[in-house]
Protein backbone atom coordinates (compact mmCIF):
# COMPACT_ATOMS: atom_id res chain seq x y z
CA UNK A 1 0.00 0.00 0.00
CA UNK A 2 1.83 3.12 -1.20
CA UNK A 3 -0.54 5.09 -3.11
CA UNK A 4 -3.09 7.31 -1.83
CA UNK A 5 -5.55 10.06 -3.16
CA UNK A 6 -6.67 13.13 -1.71
CA UNK A 7 -9.78 14.35 -2.93
CA UNK A 8 -10.10 18.31 -2.53
CA UNK A 9 -7.27 20.74 -2.07
CA UNK A 10 -8.50 23.14 0.24
CA UNK A 11 -7.37 23.73 4.16
CA UNK A 12 -7.72 20.03 5.22
CA UNK A 13 -6.87 18.67 1.67
CA UNK A 14 -3.50 20.14 1.02
CA UNK A 15 -2.36 19.79 4.42
CA UNK A 16 -3.28 15.46 4.22
CA UNK A 17 -1.76 15.64 1.03
CA UNK A 18 1.51 16.53 2.77
CA UNK A 19 1.17 14.64 5.80
CA UNK A 20 0.50 11.35 3.72
CA UNK A 21 3.52 12.59 1.30
CA UNK A 22 6.14 13.17 4.09
CA UNK A 23 5.17 9.63 5.20
CA UNK A 24 6.39 8.37 1.99
CA UNK A 25 3.24 7.75 0.07
CA UNK A 26 2.79 9.02 -3.50
CA UNK A 27 -0.28 10.91 -3.49
CA UNK A 28 -2.71 12.30 -5.91
CA UNK A 29 -4.47 15.69 -4.75
CA UNK A 30 -7.94 15.88 -6.98
CA UNK A 31 -9.97 18.88 -7.10
CA UNK A 32 -11.84 20.40 -9.64
CA UNK A 33 -10.14 23.27 -11.04
CA UNK A 34 -6.25 23.47 -11.57
CA UNK A 35 -6.75 26.95 -9.93
CA UNK A 36 -7.66 25.09 -6.89
CA UNK A 37 -4.78 22.67 -7.22
CA UNK A 38 -2.17 25.25 -7.64
CA UNK A 39 -3.55 26.62 -4.49
CA UNK A 40 -3.47 23.85 -2.80
CA UNK A 41 0.12 23.00 -4.18
CA UNK A 42 1.40 26.93 -3.11
CA UNK A 43 -0.05 26.46 0.16
CA UNK A 44 1.92 22.60 0.82
CA UNK A 45 4.92 24.35 -0.90
CA UNK A 46 4.96 27.45 1.51
CA UNK A 47 4.82 25.18 4.93
CA UNK A 48 7.73 22.73 3.41
CA UNK A 49 9.54 25.93 2.28
CA UNK A 50 9.31 27.04 6.80
CA UNK A 51 10.41 23.65 8.04
CA UNK A 52 13.76 23.87 5.60
CA UNK A 53 14.39 27.37 6.90
CA UNK A 54 13.86 26.14 10.48
CA UNK A 55 15.87 23.52 9.53
CA UNK A 56 13.47 20.74 10.41
CA UNK A 57 13.85 19.63 6.83
CA UNK A 58 16.76 19.15 4.04
CA UNK A 59 16.33 21.12 0.84
CA UNK A 60 16.06 17.59 -0.90
CA UNK A 61 13.48 16.02 1.41
CA UNK A 62 11.40 18.66 0.32
CA UNK A 63 12.01 18.13 -3.32
CA UNK A 64 11.20 14.39 -2.77
CA UNK A 65 7.86 15.32 -1.21
CA UNK A 66 7.16 17.43 -3.47
CA UNK A 67 7.73 15.13 -6.32
CA UNK A 68 5.63 12.25 -4.32
CA UNK A 69 2.60 14.77 -5.05
CA UNK A 70 0.19 14.65 -8.30
CA UNK A 71 -2.70 17.09 -9.35
CA UNK A 72 -5.30 16.23 -11.41
CA UNK A 73 -8.64 17.01 -12.34
CA UNK A 74 -9.80 13.64 -13.49
CA UNK A 75 -10.96 10.82 -11.39
CA UNK A 76 -9.94 8.52 -14.18
CA UNK A 77 -6.32 9.08 -13.02
CA UNK A 78 -6.43 7.72 -9.67
CA UNK A 79 -7.28 3.77 -10.80
CA UNK A 80 -4.25 2.47 -9.51
CA UNK A 81 -4.42 3.77 -5.82
CA UNK A 82 -4.74 1.90 -2.63
CA UNK A 83 -6.71 4.10 -0.05
CA UNK A 84 -8.40 7.67 -0.82
CA UNK A 85 -9.31 10.53 1.75
CA UNK A 86 -12.20 12.51 0.84
CA UNK A 87 -11.72 16.45 2.42
CA UNK A 88 -14.67 18.26 0.05
CA UNK A 89 -17.03 20.92 1.67
CA UNK A 90 -18.89 19.95 4.94
CA UNK A 91 -22.42 19.18 2.75
CA UNK A 92 -23.50 15.77 2.21
CA UNK A 93 -24.97 16.11 -1.15
CA UNK A 94 -21.52 17.18 -2.76
CA UNK A 95 -19.66 14.28 -0.51
CA UNK A 96 -22.14 11.93 -1.80
CA UNK A 97 -21.93 12.67 -5.08
CA UNK A 98 -17.83 12.52 -4.64
CA UNK A 99 -18.26 8.71 -3.01
CA UNK A 100 -20.53 8.03 -6.25
CA UNK A 101 -17.83 8.34 -8.62
CA UNK A 102 -15.08 6.91 -6.59
CA UNK A 103 -16.99 3.89 -6.21
CA UNK A 104 -16.71 4.00 -10.03
CA UNK A 105 -13.57 3.66 -10.57
CA UNK A 106 -11.71 2.45 -7.67
CA UNK A 107 -10.91 -1.27 -7.28
CA UNK A 108 -13.40 -2.84 -5.12
CA UNK A 109 -10.78 -3.60 -2.10
CA UNK A 110 -9.56 0.32 -1.93
CA UNK A 111 -11.19 1.95 1.54
CA UNK A 112 -12.79 5.34 0.96
CA UNK A 113 -12.16 7.26 4.01
CA UNK A 114 -13.89 11.06 4.51
CA UNK A 115 -12.00 13.34 6.39
CA UNK A 116 -16.07 14.78 7.44
CA UNK A 117 -16.35 17.24 10.57
CA UNK A 118 -19.32 15.82 11.78
CA UNK A 119 -21.38 14.31 8.92
CA UNK A 120 -22.79 10.31 9.11
CA UNK A 121 -20.08 8.29 7.98
CA UNK A 122 -22.94 5.62 7.23
CA UNK A 123 -25.31 7.97 5.37
CA UNK A 124 -21.94 8.17 2.83
CA UNK A 125 -21.04 4.71 2.93
CA UNK A 126 -24.79 3.32 1.88
CA UNK A 127 -24.08 5.55 -1.77
CA UNK A 128 -21.01 3.00 -2.67
CA UNK A 129 -21.11 -0.78 -3.51
CA UNK A 130 -18.28 -1.13 -0.81
CA UNK A 131 -20.15 0.32 2.86
CA UNK A 132 -17.78 -2.12 4.91
CA UNK A 133 -14.54 -0.52 3.26
CA UNK A 134 -16.03 3.35 4.23
CA UNK A 135 -14.87 4.96 7.52
CA UNK A 136 -13.94 8.40 8.84
CA UNK A 137 -10.32 9.07 8.74
CA UNK A 138 -10.50 12.94 10.81
CA UNK A 139 -7.73 15.44 11.00
CA UNK A 140 -7.36 18.29 12.64
CA UNK A 141 -6.07 21.97 11.73
CA UNK A 142 -3.23 22.58 11.26
CA UNK A 143 -3.07 18.68 10.07
CA UNK A 144 0.96 19.07 9.57
CA UNK A 145 1.06 19.93 13.38
CA UNK A 146 -1.71 18.17 15.35
CA UNK A 147 -1.11 14.75 16.19
CA UNK A 148 -4.83 13.30 16.64
CA UNK A 149 -7.04 11.95 14.14
CA UNK A 150 -10.25 10.34 14.81
CA UNK A 151 -11.22 6.82 13.60
CA UNK A 152 -14.43 6.34 12.80
CA UNK A 153 -16.55 3.35 12.20
CA UNK A 154 -19.69 3.76 10.18
CA UNK A 155 -22.26 0.96 11.50
CA UNK A 156 -21.05 -1.46 8.71
CA UNK A 157 -16.98 -1.13 8.59
CA UNK A 158 -15.85 -4.07 8.90
CA UNK A 159 -12.83 -5.05 10.95
CA UNK A 160 -10.41 -5.18 8.38
CA UNK A 161 -10.89 -1.56 6.83
CA UNK A 162 -10.41 -0.59 10.52
CA UNK A 163 -7.34 -2.48 11.02
CA UNK A 164 -5.88 -0.89 7.74
CA UNK A 165 -6.90 2.29 8.60
CA UNK A 166 -5.48 1.95 11.95
CA UNK A 167 -1.95 1.25 9.99
CA UNK A 168 -2.08 3.73 7.58
CA UNK A 169 -1.91 6.59 10.31
CA UNK A 170 0.16 4.87 12.84
CA UNK A 171 2.45 5.10 9.12
CA UNK A 172 1.97 9.11 9.17
CA UNK A 173 3.24 9.24 12.69
CA UNK A 174 -0.52 10.11 13.92
CA UNK A 175 -1.80 9.31 17.06
CA UNK A 176 -5.80 7.47 16.41
CA UNK A 177 -8.73 7.69 18.67
CA UNK A 178 -11.16 4.58 18.06
CA UNK A 179 -14.93 6.34 17.71
CA UNK A 180 -18.29 4.75 16.84
CA UNK A 181 -20.23 7.14 14.36
CA UNK A 182 -22.01 9.89 15.92
CA UNK A 183 -22.29 13.53 15.00
CA UNK A 184 -19.60 15.48 15.42
CA UNK A 185 -17.78 12.26 16.86
CA UNK A 186 -15.45 13.15 19.91
CA UNK A 187 -13.60 16.11 19.18
CA UNK A 188 -15.83 18.45 17.73
CA UNK A 189 -19.06 17.75 19.84
CA UNK A 190 -17.04 19.12 22.83
CA UNK A 191 -14.85 21.53 21.00
CA UNK A 192 -17.69 23.38 18.47
CA UNK A 193 -20.43 24.31 21.08
CA UNK A 194 -18.03 25.66 23.46
CA UNK A 195 -16.59 27.83 20.40
CA UNK A 196 -20.62 28.81 19.47
CA UNK A 197 -20.86 29.42 23.19
CA UNK A 198 -17.91 31.79 23.15
CA UNK A 199 -19.88 33.66 20.08
CA UNK A 200 -23.01 33.91 21.99
CA UNK A 201 -20.65 35.79 24.78
CA UNK A 202 -19.50 38.36 21.76
CA UNK A 203 -23.51 38.71 20.74
CA UNK A 204 -24.44 39.33 24.40
CA UNK A 205 -21.94 41.75 24.51
CA UNK A 206 -20.25 39.71 27.45
CA UNK A 207 -16.85 40.56 26.37
CA UNK A 208 -14.59 41.39 23.41
CA UNK A 209 -13.34 38.78 21.44
CA UNK A 210 -9.65 39.70 22.68
CA UNK A 211 -10.67 39.14 26.40
CA UNK A 212 -13.04 36.08 25.99
CA UNK A 213 -9.76 34.61 24.09
CA UNK A 214 -7.30 35.88 26.84
CA UNK A 215 -9.59 34.72 29.43
CA UNK A 216 -9.65 30.71 27.72
CA UNK A 217 -6.29 31.14 27.25
CA UNK A 218 -4.83 32.08 30.68
CA UNK A 219 -7.83 30.66 32.65
CA UNK A 220 -8.42 26.79 30.94
CA UNK A 221 -4.46 26.75 29.46
CA UNK A 222 -6.07 26.38 25.97
CA UNK A 223 -3.50 26.78 23.07
CA UNK A 224 -5.67 29.05 21.02
CA UNK A 225 -9.00 31.24 22.43
CA UNK A 226 -12.26 29.62 21.14
CA UNK A 227 -12.46 32.60 18.47
CA UNK A 228 -9.22 32.31 17.38
CA UNK A 229 -10.06 28.63 17.06
CA UNK A 230 -13.09 29.74 14.96
CA UNK A 231 -11.10 31.80 12.90
CA UNK A 232 -8.44 29.25 12.54
CA UNK A 233 -11.19 26.41 11.62
CA UNK A 234 -13.26 28.66 9.37
CA UNK A 235 -16.89 30.10 10.40
CA UNK A 236 -18.35 27.88 7.64
CA UNK A 237 -17.27 24.88 8.93
CA UNK A 238 -18.38 25.76 13.14
CA UNK A 239 -21.73 26.64 11.50
CA UNK A 240 -22.10 23.72 9.51
CA UNK A 241 -20.85 21.09 12.22
CA UNK A 242 -22.96 23.28 14.84
CA UNK A 243 -26.20 22.52 12.25
CA UNK A 244 -25.38 18.81 11.78
CA UNK A 245 -25.31 18.49 15.62
CA UNK A 246 -28.73 20.26 16.01
CA UNK A 247 -30.73 18.10 12.97
CA UNK A 248 -28.97 14.97 14.39
CA UNK A 249 -29.49 15.48 17.93
CA UNK A 250 -32.43 17.62 17.82
CA UNK A 251 -31.69 19.05 20.82
CA UNK A 252 -31.97 23.32 20.92
CA UNK A 253 -28.51 23.51 23.40
CA UNK A 254 -26.90 22.73 19.79
CA UNK A 255 -28.74 26.08 18.19
CA UNK A 256 -26.10 28.18 16.18
CA UNK A 257 -25.62 31.93 17.26
CA UNK A 258 -26.73 34.33 15.28
CA UNK A 259 -23.85 36.17 14.67
CA UNK A 260 -22.10 33.04 13.65
CA UNK A 261 -24.93 32.78 10.61
CA UNK A 262 -24.17 36.51 9.74
CA UNK A 263 -20.94 36.26 9.91
CA UNK A 264 -20.77 33.33 7.74
CA UNK A 265 -23.56 35.13 5.32
CA UNK A 266 -21.13 38.09 5.11
CA UNK A 267 -18.21 35.73 4.20
CA UNK A 268 -15.94 36.64 7.03
CA UNK A 269 -15.16 33.19 7.42
CA UNK A 270 -11.22 33.61 9.34
CA UNK A 271 -8.28 33.31 8.35
CA UNK A 272 -9.05 31.66 4.92
CA UNK A 273 -10.74 34.94 3.89
CA UNK A 274 -8.69 37.17 5.71
CA UNK A 275 -11.25 38.21 8.23
CA UNK A 276 -13.12 36.65 10.49
CA UNK A 277 -13.29 37.81 14.50
CA UNK A 278 -9.79 39.14 13.77
CA UNK A 279 -8.47 40.45 10.58
CA UNK A 280 -5.83 38.84 9.08
N1 LIG B 1 -0.20 25.59 9.26
C1 LIG B 1 0.90 24.83 9.39
N2 LIG B 1 1.73 24.90 10.46
C2 LIG B 1 1.42 25.80 11.42
C3 LIG B 1 0.28 26.62 11.34
C4 LIG B 1 -0.56 26.49 10.20
N3 LIG B 1 -1.69 27.20 10.06
N4 LIG B 1 0.23 27.39 12.46
C5 LIG B 1 1.31 27.06 13.20
N5 LIG B 1 2.02 26.10 12.59
C6 LIG B 1 3.22 25.45 13.08
C7 LIG B 1 4.37 26.40 13.23
O1 LIG B 1 5.11 26.52 12.02
C8 LIG B 1 5.19 25.77 14.33
O2 LIG B 1 5.96 24.72 13.76
P1 LIG B 1 7.34 24.23 14.44
O3 LIG B 1 6.99 23.64 15.77
O4 LIG B 1 7.83 23.20 13.47
O5 LIG B 1 8.20 25.44 14.53
C9 LIG B 1 4.14 25.13 15.23
O6 LIG B 1 2.96 25.00 14.42
C10 LIG B 1 3.86 25.98 16.45
O7 LIG B 1 3.48 27.27 15.95
P2 LIG B 1 3.74 28.64 16.71
O8 LIG B 1 4.84 28.47 17.70
O9 LIG B 1 3.83 29.73 15.71
O10 LIG B 1 2.36 28.95 17.41
P3 LIG B 1 1.62 28.19 18.58
O11 LIG B 1 2.53 27.73 19.64
O12 LIG B 1 0.49 29.10 18.91
O13 LIG B 1 1.01 26.89 17.89
C11 LIG B 1 -0.94 25.89 17.02
C12 LIG B 1 0.11 26.97 16.83
C13 LIG B 1 -0.30 24.52 17.00
C14 LIG B 1 -1.93 26.02 15.87
C15 LIG B 1 -1.61 26.12 18.41
O14 LIG B 1 -2.09 27.42 18.46
C16 LIG B 1 -2.73 25.16 18.68
O15 LIG B 1 -2.52 24.02 19.07
N6 LIG B 1 -3.97 25.60 18.48
C17 LIG B 1 -5.15 24.77 18.64
C18 LIG B 1 -5.42 24.06 17.35
C19 LIG B 1 -6.64 23.20 17.43
O16 LIG B 1 -7.32 23.10 18.43
N7 LIG B 1 -6.97 22.55 16.31
C20 LIG B 1 -8.12 21.72 16.21
C21 LIG B 1 -9.22 22.45 15.51
S1 LIG B 1 -10.67 21.48 15.32
C22 LIG B 1 -10.44 20.70 13.86
O17 LIG B 1 -9.50 20.90 13.14
C23 LIG B 1 -11.48 19.71 13.46
C24 LIG B 1 -12.18 20.09 12.20
O18 LIG B 1 -13.05 19.04 11.83
C25 LIG B 1 -12.99 21.34 12.34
Amino acid sequence: MNKAAVIGSGTMGNGIAQVVATAGYNVTLVDLKKEYLNRGMETIQKNLDRAVKKEKLEDKEKKEILNRINTTTEYENIKEVNIVIEAVPENIEIKKEVFKELDKVLNQDVIIASNTSALSLTELATVTSRPEKVLGIHFFNPVTVMKLVELIKNIITSQDTYDRAKKFVASLNKTAVEVNESPGFVVNRLLIPMINEAIFLVEENVACPDDIDTAMKLGANHPLGPLALADLVGLDVCLAIMETLHKEFGDSKYRASTLLRKKVRAGQLGRKTGEGFYQY
